[in-house]
């Protein structure tokens, strides 16, 4: 049988990172190493300060960082060493070539595979951690083979991941569930064993559910697929809202009621964010467009258009709100990153609704908790055609180190995180600092909104309206004059 004792990840990110502390936290009897070619990103697992913010993350990897688990760069020794080698480099959207702006780019993958495939001495169990379109498995397993040494052999499982940034520790200590795809012949059932007794050192048997590999691989897109769907449910049910006088807290609450629809994951906001949900979801596009199946791609591929729209919605609405023009004015964004408790901006909705204020030419202060500057303005300056000289950015863009710094002498303030510390700022000091009118532009439904109009702001909301009566707000500073 095969007994796994040391186990190597490719990939030392969001995934690979926290996946392995939680092993190597459950199973103390095994070795666990993560290995990245990137010796910056290794460096820092190696530090006091992780690459990544996780709640909880730096406990995790500190109880058992150098007793059974390591972070190195030397990626041929782990592999060689290993019975079980988990794939979890990132598949990002493919930017050139064939299926550009929707496939998914497995050279990542595929490189790991051919490393595997060049070092291996002995059989490996080789896990697809990373998300990928279905059948990828079949391409690992075909470049394994076709470099096959006697004596070796190999099984490539599907195991893909389910955790959510912010709350990756909790999700992988406590699944809903872990997914094992495998071949249906009796050495891929062995590989699938020993893979779920790794993971029953903590998981209920119960929860680990085992299948064959193309529904695996197909299930983590069916399940980004249908999170992402209901976002772009409930932002298109937002913008009813907002012209019909319906609000979208009192429809998600109604729906959200009916056990069969439950009441997660349908608040309105500013749409998704994040590496995964637009990616898995383009992946999935491509994957039907490929297999002949035009119908579903364009099924699928309306959950990102309106992603797109409702951002671009926002944008919009701040601009017609501050009387059709930001130029030049100042404008507050608090929160960066794609969702609270994380430093990740990737996809992020405000690097959208920021571009689009800065195409107007709007001066932009910007405050989040965890995101570094030196990343707000790389992710901004990802449109490099909005700032006609290099210059120009750092005239317009602003990084605060708080919201009262950032709110003061501004026009309005946008939320665009759900940052638990904006829910609880004094907002009737950030009113005082402002210039009136003085706006508040909640893209996430998170402040009270009542207590907000008392202290004398206009308040706009996604899915709601609450200031409806315009002429009132454009009278207001001009009131002596008439
Ligand atoms: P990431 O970009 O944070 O990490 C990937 C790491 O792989 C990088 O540090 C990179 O240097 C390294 N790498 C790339 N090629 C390599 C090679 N040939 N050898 C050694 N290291 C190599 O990506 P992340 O977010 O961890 O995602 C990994 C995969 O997991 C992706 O397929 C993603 O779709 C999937 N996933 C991500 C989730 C998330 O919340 N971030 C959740 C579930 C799945």
């Amino acid at each position: 049988g095969m007994s796994v004792k040391k186990i190597c990840c490719i990939g030392a990110g969001y995934v690979g990172g926290p996946t392995c502390s939680v092993i190597a936290y459950k199973c103390p009897e095994l070795q666990v190493t993560v290995v990245d070619v990137n010796p910056q990103r290794i460096a820092q697992w190696n530090s006091d300060e992780l690459p990544i913010f996780e709640p909880s993350l730096d406990e995790v990897v500190k109880s058992c960082r150098g007793r059974n688990l390591f972070f190195s760069t030397d990626v041929d020794q782990a592999i060689l060493e290993a019975e079980l080698i988990f794939i979890s480099v990132n598949t990002p959207t493919k930017n050139y070539g064939l299926g550009k702006g929707r496939a998914a780019d497995l050279k990542f993958v595929e490189s790991c595979a051919r490393r595997i495939a060049e070092i291996a001495k002995s059989s490996k169990i080789v896990v697809e951690k990373s998300t990928v379109p279905v059948k990828a498995a079949e391409s690992i397993t075909n470049i394994l083979k076709a470099n096959v040494k006697p004596g070796i052999k190999y099984q490539v499982l599907s195991n893909p991941e389910f955790l959510a940034e912010g709350t990756a520790i909790g999700d992988l200590l406590n699944p809903d569930r872990v997914l094992i795809g495998g071949e249906q012949t009796s050495e891929g059932q062995e590989a699938v064993s020993a893979l779920g007794w790794v993971y029953q050192h903590w998981v209920p048997r119960e929860k680990i559910i085992t299948m064959n590999t193309w529904s695996s691989e197909l299930s983590k897109l069916a399940a980004n697929a249908f999170l992402a769907q209901r976002i772009s449910s409930i932002n298109a049910m937002s913008a009813i809202c907002e012209v019909t006088g319906a609000d979208v807290s009192e429809v998600a609450h109604a729906i959200g009621t009916d056990s069969r629809i439950g009441n997660k994951f349908l608040k309105a906001s500013i749409g998704f964010g994040g590496s995964c949900f637009q990616k898995d979801v383009l992946n999935l596009v491509y994957l039907c467009e490929c297999l002949n199946l035009p119908e579903v791609a364009a099924y699928w591929q309306k959950v990102v258009d309106i992603n797109d729209y409702q951002r671009r919605r926002f944008s919009n609405q701040i601009i017609q709100r501050l009387f059709n023009t930001v130029t030049s004015k100042t404008i507050a964004i608090l929160g960066f990153a794609f969702k609270k408790d994380t430093g990740d901006t990737r996809e992020s909705s405000a690097i959208y609704i920021c571009q689009h204020l800065l195409e107007e030419g709007a001066h932009i202060n910007i405050y989040d908790p965890k995101v570094k500057k030196e990343q707000i303005l790389k992710d901004l300056s990802s449109r490099p055609e909005i700032f006609d000289s290099p210059d120009r950015l750092n005239e317009l863009v602003t990084i605060c180190p708080d919201a009262y710094t950032a709110a003061a002498d501004s026009h309005a303030l946008v939320i665009c995180t759900e940052w638990d510390e904006f829910a609880n700022l004094d907002y009737k000091k950030i009113y005082s600092h402002m210039l009136k009118p003085a706006f508040v532009f909640d893209g996430r439904l998170i402040l009270d909104h009542n207590s907000l109009l008392d202290l004398g702001f206009h308040v706009e909301v996604i899915g709601k309206r609450l200031t409806r009566d315009i002429s009132r707000v454009v009278r207001t500073p001009a009131a002596g004059s008439t």
